[in-house]
């Protein structure tokens, strides 16, 4: 168990716990490695912070593994990343059962190898009656195509009568999203020292608290994750109110 987990106010947790997994490819240049062996390395951080977060009992961990603009990458580290993923998914779904995790998958699934796709929901559905954490794999994922397809289908449900225009309030939106029925992030970690939100649940991180570490994603470990949710702890979120209300 890690020292700081000590710190941790059980009370005051996250219900829901975004992470960018950045900078597997600098940790690698920096070791004279290949950038796969980053992302393998990075494979064994999920691990971990799967675990601490299930061990603290936080309800939802969303992880961007794949972004939509990764398909751009070069084919071979396409590859190879969709393949760890898959590998990875299998091999902890027992592991991920025995903690009574739930993973779950949000993206643009019809850009996915169908083959990858196919194990993946195998996976989904041996873990569905988990009732502890939900594991949330953002894959070939991003937040302008969620919400334009979001936009699409409040359109034509809208010509088909399903919806009155005038009805149609930010919960409506929210139910088109691929996130529907998971309360959105209280707590966004970006690894890695960027200081961007990369097209990532754009609307859903409104009211989160953002907390950039320069460690880059192989490297972040327990102790690192429990010090970003004592940072969160001491914030004080107001939701647009002022401090005052509050009290
Ligand atoms: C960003 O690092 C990381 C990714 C694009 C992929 C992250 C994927 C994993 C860690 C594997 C996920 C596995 C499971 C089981 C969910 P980067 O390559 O952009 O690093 P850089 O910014 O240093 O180049």
């Amino acid at each position: 168990m890690p020292s700081l987990i000590d710190n941790i106010n059980l009370a005051k947790l996250p219900l829901h716990v975004a992470i960018i997994m950045d900078g597997n490819g600098r940790w690698a240049k920096a070791r004279g490695l290949d950038r796969s062996a980053g992302h393998v390395e990075g494979v064994n951080t999920v691990r971990k912070i799967t675990e601490i977060a299930s061990e603290l009992g936080i309800g939802y961990l969303t992880l961007y593994a794949f972004s939509t603009e990764n398909w751009n990458r070069p084919q071979e580290e396409v590859d190879a990343l969709m393949h760890l993923i898959v590998i990875a998914i299998e091999r902890e779904t027992p592991d991920l059962i025995k903690n009574n995790v739930r993973l779950t998958m949000i993206g643009d699934f019809s850009r996915m190898p169908e083959e990858a796709y196919r194990r993946l929901c195998r996976c989904k559905e041996e873990t569905a009656r988990g009732t502890g954490l939900t594991l949330c794999l953002a894959l070939s994922y991003s937040s302008r195509w969620e919400i334009t397809d979001a936009c699409r289908r409040i359109a034509i449900d809208t010509a088909n009568g399903l919806l009155q225009a005038d009805n149609i309030s930010d919960e409506t939106i929210s139910n088109y999203l691929t996130t529907a029925g998971i309360p959105d992030p209280d707590l966004l970690i970006r690894t890695g020292g960027d200081k961007r939100v990369s097209n990532f649940l754009l609307w859903q991180i409104a009211y989160a608290e953002i907390f950039v570490t320069d460690t880059f994603w192989p490297d972040f470990d327990k102790d690192a994750f429990c010090r970003a949710i004592i940072e969160y702890q001491s914030r004080e979120r107001r939701f647009g109110l002022t401090s005052e209300q509050l009290k």
